[in-house]
């Protein structure tokens, strides 16, 4: 394999997520992390101490360093467009945390400004290129389960009050369960369905109000102005029909994560949250699950290797998974889920995307190695 020239990057955003992709993006070979940005200088500081992080710039001192050719936008979803526009117009790829955008136009704005400065957009999650929901594509590819016809997804938690240091973002347009774990579903049953026709729903806000009980801001209380309860319908483009409930308003349940069921059977999907098993698979006529070893690399957090996959993409010239275009359609489909409840209608999605290429088995590198056309 002819070694490929590496990719300077530079990381925007130094808060609670950036430790992983910090740790991480440091353990593929393409990418090397030059300077990191944030608001809060201290905090940039702190990361760059802690990951030998050479630089720490103001944000307008990385997006005119000429050396950066891809930032990862870590900042929170109010500042996704904002961060993204000013990168493209820096002539820089840019890679997203999620959701693309808050809004379909700030998203449309993003990926035109991206066509006309000649720069890509990629955007998170990239947990389906983990082993466990590649191990999944595989199967689907292969007819395990025959026709896909129906999936059911369940992402339900009591919020982030608890945890999160600043949770304020969760529950401000953007945030949300749909806008902030949609994604990882989302992303993942494009992956394994492709894209998504039309959908409806129904969005509540169960409690107006609520109080922090994580340090440092224990106490504090936060006014919630985005829906905490959402159940989506999607009509996907194949024939499948699709449920996601996504809830910050409940304590406990007994639900899968996904299921998709077939003609021929129904797979048993991972955490779309992560990065591994377990992969479970039942056939028509068998007695009992069977676990499926798993068929591919990135078995554990492996954060940011959507981002390795954008840089050997742009290296050869070729289409990254992780695009745009897939994140515009999640974004697409969040927002749609969330005007359906309003108006009480389905809604006729206009933004498609194609599957992404499924990963082969193995690493990144091999995978974009030129003597494997297996991209
Ligand atoms: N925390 C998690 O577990 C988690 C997991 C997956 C994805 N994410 C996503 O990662 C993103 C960041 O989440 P987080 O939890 O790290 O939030 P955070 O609030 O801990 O950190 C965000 C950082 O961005 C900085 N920032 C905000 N606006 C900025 C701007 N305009 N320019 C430069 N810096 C700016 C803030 O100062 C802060 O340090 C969000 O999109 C979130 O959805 C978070």
């Amino acid at each position: 394999m002819t070694s490929i020239e590496k990719m300077n990057i530079g990381v925007i955003g130094c808060g609670k997520i950036s430790s992983i992709y910090l740790q991480i993006l440091q353990t593929f070979d393409i990418l090397n992390i030059t300077a990191c940005a944030d608001l809060d200088m201290e905090r940039a500081r702190t990361q760059a101490r802690s990951f030998h992080i050479p630089r720490v710039l103001h944000v307008e001192e990385l997006l005119a360093d000429p050396e950066i050719e891809l930032v990862v936008n870590l900042t929170i979803p109010s500042a996704h467009a904002e961060v993204g526009l000013a990168t493209i117009a820096a002539g820089k790829a840019l890679y997203n945390e999620k959701p693309l955008a808050l809004t379909r136009e700030q998203g449309h704005q993003l990926l035109a400004a991206a066509q006309t400065q000649g720069v890509r957009v990629g955007c998170a999650p990239d947990t389906f290129l983990g082993s466990g929901l590649q191990t999944c594509r595989k199967l689907i590819d292969q007819g395990l389960i025959g026709t896909p016809v129906a999936a059911n997804a369940f992402m339900m938690s009591h919020g982030a009050e608890s945890w999160h240091p600043n949770p304020d973002f969760y529950y401000q347009p953007g945030g949300g369960p749909l806008f902030d774990m949609g994604p990882y579903y989302l992303t993942a049953l494009i992956n394994l369905l492709g894209p998504i026709q039309r959908v409806t729903g129904t969005a509540k806000i169960t409690f107006p109000e609520r109080i922090i009980t994580s340090e440092p801001k224990y106490g504090t209380k936060i006014s919630v102005n985005t829906p905490t309860h959402i159940a989506g319908v999607m009509d996907f483009v194949g024939g499948a029909v699709g449920v996601l409930v996504t809830s910050f308003d409940v304590w406990s349940h007994q639900l899968p994560r996904i299921e998709i069921y077939g003609t021929d059977g129904t797979l048993s999907v991972p955490d779309p949250n992560t990065f591994g098993g377990p992969v479970r698979l039942r056939r028509a006529g068998e007695n009992d699950w069977r676990d499926i070893p798993l068929t591919h690399g990135y078995t554990t957090n492996s954060r940011g290797i959507g981002i390795a996959d954008m840089a050997y993409a742009l290296r050869a010239g070729q289409p990254h998974r992780a695009s745009g275009a897939l994140a515009y359609h999640v974004l697409d489909s969040m927002q749609a889920i969330l005007e359906a409840s309003t108006e009480g209608r389905h809604i006729v999605l206009t933004s498609t995307c194609s599957r992404p290429e499924p990963l082969p088995s193995g690493t990144l590198e091999t995978a974009w190695s030129d003597d494997n056309e297996n991209h």
